[in-house]
């Protein structure tokens, strides 16, 4: 079969990697692709968000499958474009991908479903932010309520810094219109986990847990990040864990969203709190998430053409969905400065370390070809390098040593990613 992927990120290397794992796909397309996903697919210069261009695409390509797992296109609605015209692709259609796109209709979903999640105030007027503010505990979180690139989040530990950060959001407009309406929720403590679920409109399959790295500094300080790394699965998500989520947050979030007209078919992506009263929702996402996924879908054994199939067409729940039982580091390597400015166009040496080799991968975030044909950097993340290990010990010792074959001029990665598998050991 033919199967086009849109998107150029270390997520998309990951999924072309898996779809080219399945033997029902014959020949795999990526727009527009980047220089690591080149050796995999064949990559044509389409842009992520022309879904006319990519339409007509399928369309002349005879394309039976397309597959889109990022933010702004399921939002901007791919899902329902290629579907007018008869084409058939796997993704979130619009009115669900809300889900992500507006965090003031997940907060009210999860509220008026009883979902467990931080307590929270919408404000759509800068004025009456600041009179809530007022009074309201700190610290306290501030979320642009669309899509602002994970950046949107500002956690103020005064009220000062509150206040100062609704003058960003909703004055300044820092991040346009994403900021026009903002939510304003209680802080939380606790773990992270994330776990993906594939839903098919009514049913749901879990995929193994993770972990990422959101902070840019060692010891989780520094700015955030789009994530410097992942593991999978997480220790943290426990039995006890897993149970209280089966029964107070998947299914009810997958029923929540039929019962309001937006049937949900995709990636749902369950971004977890373990707090002290349980876990709770800190974010929903219509997608794979990055770079958790360099560390899952290593780990899928089921055929990922057959799970999205089963998506479409509604029949998950006849599906077994299966992991190894091993373990994956992903760790990031990034251009120095990242988040804020780093420069682009360093040559990038060393990446045959992981030509044929199965423990091991290098998944390209950032990455372009230069004129003399070389690979350099071209983003902040610029790699993603995944092992894979018997134990969570293992995978990240190797992909530690994998991680140091790899060179470029200002290169920076974190040197403590997986260090929380050894607290957890601890317990
Ligand atoms: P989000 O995009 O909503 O997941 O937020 C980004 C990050 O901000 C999360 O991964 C958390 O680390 C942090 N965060 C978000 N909401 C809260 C909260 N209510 N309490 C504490 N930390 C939060
Ligand atoms: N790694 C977090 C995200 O994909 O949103």
């Amino acid at each position: 079969m033919r199967v086009l992927l849109v998107g150029s990120g270390g997520r998309e290397h990951a999924i072309a990697a898996a779809l080219k794992r399945s033997p029902r796909v014959d020949k795999l397309y990526c727009a527009p692709g980047n220089a690591g996903i080149r050796r995999i697919a064949e990559c044509v210069n389409i842009s992520t968000m022309d879904f006319e261009a990519l339409t007509k695409f399928a369309q002349d390509e005879k394309i039976d499958l397309t597959v889109c797992s990022m933010d702004d296109p399921l939002c901007a609605g791919i899902v329902d474009a290629f579907e007018e015209k008869g084409l058939r692709i796997f993704g979130t259609r619009k009115n669900a991908a809300i889900i992500e796109g507006s965090k003031a209709f997940s907060k009210d979903l999860m509220k008026r479903y009883g979902i467990p999640t931080a307590a929270y105030e919408t404000f759509d007027d800068p004025e009456k932010a600041r009179q809530y503010l007022e009074t309201a505990p700190v610290p306290i979180v501030l979320k642009a309520s669309g899509l602002a690139l994970g950046k949107g989040v500002l956690i103020c530990q005064t009220r000062e810094e509150a206040l100062e950060g609704i003058r960003e959001l909703m004055t300044d407009r820092k991040f346009g219109a994403a900021g026009d309406q903002v939510v304003i929720e209680e802080f939380m403590t606790g773990r992270e986990v994330s776990v993906l679920a594939f839903v098919d409109g009514k049913d749901y399959k879990l995929m193994t847990s993770s972990q990422d790295h959101k902070r840019a500094g060692d010891g989780d300080t520094g700015l955030n990040t789009g994530g410097m790394g992942t593991f999978s699965p997480s220790p943290f998500y426990t039995e006890e864990v897993d149970r209280f989520c089966r029964e107070h947050i998947y299914q009810k979030t997958v029923d929540a969203m039929a019962a309001e007209g937006r049937p949900f078919k995709g990636v749902l992506y369950f971004g977890l709190m373990l707090t002290a009263d349980g876990p709770k929702v800190l974010e929903y996402n219509t997608r794979f998430g990055d770079p958790e996924t360099q560390v899952v879908l290593p780990r899928m054994k089921t055929d990922i053409v057959d799970v999205m199939d089963a998506c479409i067409d509604g029949t998950l729940g006849q599906l077994d969905l299966e992991f190894e039982d091993n373990a994956a580091v992903c760790v990031v390597i990034a251009s120095g400065g990242y988040p804020l400015a780093y420069e682009k166009g360093k040559v990038i040496s060393g990446l045959e370390f992981f030509d044929g080799r199965q423990d091991c991968f290098c998944f390209h975030a950032g990455t372009a070809l230069n004129a003399e044909g070389q690979i350099v950097t071209s983003g902040g993340r610029v790699l993603g390098v995944t092992a894979l290990g018997k134990t969570l010990k293992e995978a990240r010792a190797a992909a530690y040593e994998a991680a140091r074959q790899v060179h470029f001029d200002g290169q920076y990665m974190r040197g403590d990613i997986g260090k929380a598998i050894e607290e957890s050991e601890a317990i």
